[in-house]
């Protein structure tokens, strides 16, 4: 338990002993959200504002402070003392360092991890691209979010099933073929890849501009790809392993993998299932010949509430499904087959209505996991200040970002540490963590610009930062394994700089925790670049080899607690550590 935990639970028990018949009085839980630290180490390690009890108790929050301090007897825990409407702890600074630094140093590589999830699964449906598109940084969140939020479930003992939902269904996949047939050849597409499907399906549009008819035989094209015509399949298919390819280096590079790739055109046979039972549930209505489910919600006086929305379109008038159709029948799918706990959704919050749709459809046709499904929603990704528009072309690629990310990052090393061995792997490492930390170090759901200068700075809030300051740690490793040292002298780390370290390390399982809550990977960015900012304030005001003995084993072992936190959280949010840069 971390100390904040603790110390809650010491003062709900400390505030029932003082008043036995009082009510109202908050639990562990809310006094925990109520504890705060406060700015100045004078006034105590942890603080716990009274003024919520006042009204309860019919007393002034002085009084009650006062009568706090004298009801607590946790001395071994911490001291405590009244400071008007204040509680305020004073750790036992010898204890918790020692106690906070077995705990780290004894789980190893596992501190933090947990079996909160055992017994439970949690489907991540992330990056899910589209075939025949270049994977550009639009798809870098959603990417990286789900591989995290994947590492994070994992590392909490849930069973998980990542699956890229690859969009690769719809009447493109037909015009594509078409235009394939008209212009282009196969050793073109196998040079080209990707771009050369761009370029034959942009082709097929201007054409069509000029000659409608090529529509028509698009959407026949599509039909025979429906109907398993095996000509139309096996291109469709070679356009899905051509894609497939392309994206695999940007996965490799990414350190990216998913279990399943179960996409669109997977459910193909399986939404008559989905079609008969809305029939059969009495859901599905006519508009305009396409069939849908109204979701429109009226309150008593028959006036739409803020709850309605737009009609579900499940078949459109010529019978084809659709997007929600095909998420419809996956999500049953996933239910059926992994009797999944959680569904995740890891999509731009420009498809909420969307999602909001589909899963009140779910809800609709009676299934109580409908509200197991979650959208998690993210913001929008820019680049140097300039929207992403891939039809008026501005984009950019992500295996091209990716490619100069290394290269910057070897220029720096080149520049900064030219001896330093396989520079290559450190730039790689590097430059990729860069661009990883940058994606995931806000909310999930603001809006991101991507700046260069910003990404790679070596002392702002980045991933080189993070990564160099992890170096840093394994460098005193490194050089503390020469020394012989003696037991740690817990006594030499009472100082605030340590023991800030000591309390961010304390409550990183909690952080953990509380990202999965949240399905936030922000939280774990921002743990450990506290810590990292902690360790270099410590760093840079005490000795830590050349010091007494006892005092530098101490400081070795929080250095190596330090090392493992931070290689733990860079992992979960899927950003390797180099041991030297
Ligand atoms: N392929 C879609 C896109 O790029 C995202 C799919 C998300 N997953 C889902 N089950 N709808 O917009």
């Amino acid at each position: 338990m971390d100390m904040m935990t603790r110390i809650a639970a010491l003062t709900a028990d400390c505030l029932v002993s003082a008043w036995p018949e009082a009510e109202g009085l908050p639990d562990a839980g809310e006094i925990r959200g109520l504890l705060a630290v406060p700015p100045d180490p004078a006034m105590g390690d942890y603080a716990f504002p009274v003024f919520r009890l006042a009204k309860a108790l019919r007393m002034a929050p002085p009084k009650i402070a006062l009568a706090l301090c004298q009801a607590w007897n946790h001395a071994e825990v911490a001291r405590v003392e009244a400071v008007n409407g204040y509680m305020n702890f004073f750790l036992n600074r010898v204890n918790f360092a020692r106690e906070t630094l077995c705990a780290v140093l004894d789980a190893g590589e596992r501190y933090g991890a947990s079996d909160l999830g055992a017994g439970k699964t949690i489907c991540l449906d992330y990056s899910s691209i589209n075939i025949a598109k270049r994977f550009h940084i639009g798809h870098l969140s959603t990417t990286m979010i789900g591989h995290s939020l994947k590492r994070i479930y994992d590392f909490l003992g849930y069973k998980t099933v990542s699956i890229n939902h690859l969009g690769d269904w719809g009447t493109q996949f037909g015009k594509m073929i078409c235009a394939y047939k008209k212009w282009g050849s196969r050793e073109e597409v196998e040079r080209g890849g990707v771009n050369e499907l761009v370029r034959l399906y942009v082709k097929f549009h201007e054409e069509a501009e000029k000659d409608p008819s090529l529509d028509d035989e698009g959407r026949a094209w599509f039909k025979k790809i429906e109907d398993g015509d095996e000509e139309a399949r096996s291109i469709w298919g070679w356009f899905k392993d051509i894609t497939l390819r392309d994206t695999a280096r940007v996965y490799d590079l990414l350190g990216v993998s998913f279990d399943s790739y179960a996409g669109e055109s997977f459910y193909n046979d399986k939404m008559d299932r989905v079609v008969n039972e809305l029939k059969e549930k009495g859901l599905l209505t006519i508009s305009n010949g396409a069939s849908v489910v109204d979701l429109t919600e009226l309150d008593a006086d028959g006036k739409e509430t803020r709850n309605s929305m737009p009609p579900c379109i499940i078949l459109r008038s010529d019978g084809a499904t659709l997007y929600a159709t095909r998420d419809l029948a996956a999500a049953l799918y996933r239910q059926d087959t992994y009797h999944f706990d959680k569904c995740l959704y890891v999509v731009a919050y420009q498809q909420d209505l969307h999602f909001r749709q589909w899963f009140k459809v779910l809800d609709k046709m009676g299934y109580p996991w409908a509200k197991d499904c979650v959208h998690v929603a993210f913001g929008m990704i820019s680049y140097e200040g300039q929207a992403l528009a891939t039809r008026k072309g501005h984009v950019v690629y992500l295996e091209d970002l990716l490619q100069q990310a290394q290269q910057k990052a070897l220029d720096i090393i080149n520049e900064k540490s030219p001896d330093l061995p396989d520079k290559e792997t450190v730039a790689r490492q590097v430059g990729i963590g860069a661009v990883v930390y940058a994606d995931l170090s806000n909310n999930r759901i603001k809006d991101i610009d991507f700046r260069w200068d910003r990404a790679l700075n070596f002392d702002g809030e980045t991933g080189p930062y993070v990564q160099y300051t992890h170096a840093r740690c394994c460098s005193v490793l490194r050089k503390a394994e020469a020394l012989n040292l003696p037991e740690a002298d817990a006594e030499a780390l009472t100082d605030d700089e340590a023991q800030a370290l000591l309390r961010l390390l304390g409550r990183f399982p909690d952080v953990i925790r509380e990202a999965a809550d949240k399905y936030e990977p922000s939280m774990i960015t921002r743990a450990v670049t506290d810590i990292a900012q902690a360790y270099n304030k410590f760093y840079y005001e005490h000795r830590i080899l050349d010091d007494a003995p006892g005092a530098a084993a101490a400081r070795v072992a929080l250095t190596r607690a330090v090392r493992n936190v931070i290689r733990t959280g860079l992992w979960l949010i899927g950003i390797e550590a180099p041991e030297r840069m």
